[in-house]
């Protein structure tokens, strides 16, 4: 659970103020303490009442206007004091512009010029594309940026004023993961991770296909998790994997499409460790027909071969270290430990597919981390816990130098 980090949201005036409603409450909801402060422009948007209800504290509005300051006698400085990171979002092309030239002349922008140098400030522009392609807001983040600043790229889109471009404001949900990445620490700085998930799909016809029931919501955890500490992670996932709003993700089809993918992440990018959630397909059809396959009167004999063992074509060309998963119904610690040793895997985790409430599709599960040291147990946690306590493993697993 998050040690109550503080977050002061910097809100301007441009119309997905009212976003900022929802991102308040994903922070309350992971513990953190929430500070807002808005322009007398924000205010036009949506009422500080609002941000004050959602976050328990009262909001900033002006340096001057109040007789008592809440914050502190010198509130900009106290408040730069206090936190551990500061959003700005929406971020106009104002602001912007204000915080690049060291502006100073509302309780935000003194807030922004009396930041701390190592708190992380984290800039979400919001504004017509126009505005936000023009050269002088570019320099303005080029000039942010050099200075530290991280800036989060706005979505593009159908924007406020009618037209497609780039100028949405990116979804709460990625703000938020930006911000817990950036105060995490990032144990797993400069570590390069790849990341396999879900179910691959094996074509018979243009029709039909063999597939399995994973959701890769597992693979999507770890991957999440990795990339929360710092990682730079390729999520390669099956077709119809859940998708991440935050990790880079190849989307596959069969196991072989999957095999080259990891195969070519290797040797282009290099990997520190590759993670294999995914449930590969251990056989495919023999041959995929181009048509589709009539039905007749009697059944229907499909012949099968092996798929390749991705793990083992890993291992044929690099000494990356893997993690691998089995999904088990019986002897689960047992058949995990010979496929550790079989596959030469730094760690497997083995999921108890017979507990009630876990495994596919769940968002539940009851595994154990094997290694050759050690088997422990994890009991029916959430799959982001499990890939919580993974994470950790891979944080020792790294500092072990293996
Ligand atoms: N795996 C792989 N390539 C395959 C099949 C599986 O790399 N063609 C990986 C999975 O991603 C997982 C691990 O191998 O990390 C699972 O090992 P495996 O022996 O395939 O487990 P099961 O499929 O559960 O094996 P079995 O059916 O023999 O129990």
């Amino acid at each position: 659970m998050n040690e109550k980090k503080s977050v002061l949201i910097g809100i301007t005036g441009g119309i997905a103020a009212y976003k900022i409603a929802t991102l308040v409450r994903l922070f309350k909801k992971a513990h953190w303490n929430v500070i807002v402060a808005m322009t007398k422009n924000a205010m036009e948007f949506i009422t500080p009442l609002t941000f004050e209800t959602l976050s328990g504290n009262p909001v900033i509005t002006d340096s001057f206007e109040r007789s008592l300051p809440v914050y502190g006698s010198m509130e900009h400085i106290s408040l730069a004091d206090s936190i551990d990171v500061f959003v700005c979002a929406p971020a106009t092309g104002n602001i912007i512009a204000k915080a690049a030239a060291g502006l100073a002349d509302d309780i935000l922008s003194t807030t922004i010029l009396a930041l701390k140098k190592e708190t992380p400030k984290i800039i979400c522009p919001a504004m017509n594309v126009r505005m936000y392609e023009n050269p002088a807001t570019r320099d303005n983040l080029e000039t942010l940026k050099k200075r530290g600043f991280i800036i989060i790229e706005p979505d593009a889109g159908e924007l406020a004023c009618g037209v497609e471009g780039k100028g949405r404001l990116p979804r709460e949900e990625v703000i938020f993961a930006v911000t817990e990445r950036e105060t995490s620490g990032k144990a797993l700085s400069g570590k390069k991770i790849i990341v396999t998930s879900g179910a691959t799909v094996e074509s018979i016809d243009p029709v039909r296909y063999i597939t399995n029931h994973s959701s890769g919501k597992m693979g999507l955890a770890v991957a999440e998790e990795c990339w929360r500490l710092g990682a730079d992670v390729l999520l390669i996932s099956g077709r119809d994997a859940v998708p991440s709003l935050t990790v880079p993700q190849e989307r596959v089809t069969g196991a072989s499409e999957m095999k080259e993918a990891v195969l070519r992440r290797l040797k282009e990018k290099g990997a520190d460790l590759v993670v294999m959630t995914a449930a590969v397909a251990d056989y495919t059809p023999e041959k995929t027909e181009s048509r589709k396959i009539k039905k007749g009167e009697g059944g229907l004999t499909l012949s099968l071969k092996r798929t390749p063992d991705i793990i083992s074509e890993i291992k044929k060309t690099s000494q990356v270290p893997v993690i691998g998963f089995a999904a088990e119904s019986d002897n689960v610690v047992e058949y995990a430990r010979e496929k550790l040793k079989k596959k030469g895997l730094s760690l497997i985790v083995a999921n108890d597919i017979t507990q009630k409430e876990g495994g596919f599709r769940s968002d539940f599960n009851h595994c154990y981390f094997v290694s050759m040291e050690e088997t422990r147990e994890l009991k029916r946690m959430s799959k982001r816990d499990i890939a919580g306590h993974l994470a950790g493993e891979i944080v020792l697993l790294f500092n072990r130098g293996r």
